[in-house]
This record gives structure tokens, sequence and C-alpha cells, in this order.
């Protein structure tokens, strides 16, 4: 049976920083499912719908072929053939993916993806719905959260790097504004699954919360 970590939480928590060196680490492959959420965002973008189109959305969906492949351990995400990974990572396809990602249509094709690839593979998957819903028999399940200010201020800084300048009081909005839609949509609702472990990372370094994330998987296999 293969081994699954779930590790679901806000946008901003780390969650893929994380997720990327514990998988590094167990050697065990990493998903990301938001980037899923992202390319078919990518899609709906590229034909023009409107965010608040859901019956558009789900009708287009069908017509979306999302798949994963690793180049150099790295994962990318192909629509209908084409690597569009370059291309998912833009406040626009990320408000995009928020909108269209609470579709039932749109759920039900990806989560199907990620359960088959879970139990094929061991698997470091992060996302929202991850402990709940695609992976309720995950072996791990982390819930990784960050106070608002301190996830702005992160990605205030990512942002700064790639010589953007964004105002963080936008960002922080933004920010808000996304968990607030993620937590309140009527399916698969971002929160924290019973057994998972809730770590804010508010305070913690990366090696911190990677080092405890890794302890628990020892404790567990010792069990
Ligand atoms: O983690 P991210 O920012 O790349 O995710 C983009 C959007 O996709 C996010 O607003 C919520 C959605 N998403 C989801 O609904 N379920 C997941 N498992 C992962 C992401």
């Amino acid at each position: 049976m293969s081994f699954n970590i779930a590790i679901d939480g806000p946008a901003g928590a780390g969650k893929s920083t994380i997720a990327k060196k514990i998988a590094a680490k167990l050697s065990y492959i990493y998903v990301d499912t938001g980037a899923m959420y992202r390319a078919m965002a990518l899609y709906f973008l590229r034909l023009g719908l409107d965010p608040e189109d859901s019956e558009s959305m789900a009708a287009a969906c069908g017509s979306a072929d999302i798949s994963i492949r690793y180049v150099d351990g790295e994962q990318n995400v192909l629509l209908n053939g084409e690597n569009v990974t370059p291309y998912i990572r833009s406040e626009e396809v990320g408000n995009m993916a928020s909108k269209s990602s609470p579709v039932p249509q749109v759920r039900e094709k990806l989560t199907q993806l990620q359960k088959e690839l879970a139990a094929r593979e061991n698997v470091v998957m992060d996302g929202r719905d991850i402990g709940t819903c695609v992976l309720p028999r995950a072996q791990i399940k982390i819930y990784l959260t960050a106070s608002t200010h301190t996830r702005a201020l992160r990605r205030f800084k990512e942002l700064e790097e790639k010589g953007i300048r964004e105002s963080l009081e936008a960002i922080e909005a933004d920010i808000a504004d996304r968990d607030y839609r993620d937590m309140h949509r009527e399916l698969s609702p971002l929160r924290q699954a019973e057994d998972a472990w809730y770590l804010d990372t508010s305070d913690m370094s990366i090696e911190e919360v990677v080092e405890a994330i890794l302890g628990r998987v020892a404790q567990y296999r010792e069990k």
C-alpha cells in the first residue's frame, strides 16, 4: 500500500515549500493540487469565461485534459498536452482558480486524478481538501497555517525578489478574500480534518517545520 502525507492549509502558509522538502527527504512524489486547479483556471481564462459563470465552467471542464508529469523531479502540469507550468503563477490565474474551484464538475475531475495518483505512489500532496476529501485515509495529515499578516509578508518578499512591487495592504486583503472563499464554499471547503495535526508556522523556520513533520512520520512508522 502506498504511503500518503496530506498537507492542507490556506494560501501562503508555506505548504508547497514544506511539502517539496519532505517529499525530497523521503523520496516520495510531491503533488501540488493547487497547480491542477490553476491549470483549469487558465483554460477558462483563455476561453474568456466570466469568473462568476459557473455554468459555462461546468460545461467547459469536460474538454480540458489535465495531467501531470515529472521532469528532473519537478512537477509539470499539462493542459491538453501543453506544459502550462510557466503560466499558472499569476494573481489573475490564482483568483480565477479560487473562483472556479468550487464548481462541482471541476472538483470531481481533479479529485479523481489525485486519488488515482496517491493510490499508485507514495506522495506528499498539498491543497485545501486533501485530508478531508481526497485522501481521508492518509497515514499523516497536517493542517499548516500562519497568521494573515505573516503570509502577506512572505508573499510581499517573494514578489519583491522577482522585482514586482505590490502594496502589503493589497496583498493582505487579497489573501483574506481568498481565505474567505476557500473556507466558505459549499463543496469541500478548506478546514482542518479531525485527525490532522495543526501547525502554526508564523514563528517557525522552514527547517523547523520540516523537522517537526519528519518527526511525526518517524513516530508513525515506529507504531
Ligand atoms: O494553493 P494554490 O494557491 O495554488 O491554489 C489555487 C486555488 O485552487 C485556491 O484558491 C483554492 C483552489 N484549490 C482547491 O480548491 N483545492 C485544492 N486541493 C487545491 C487548491
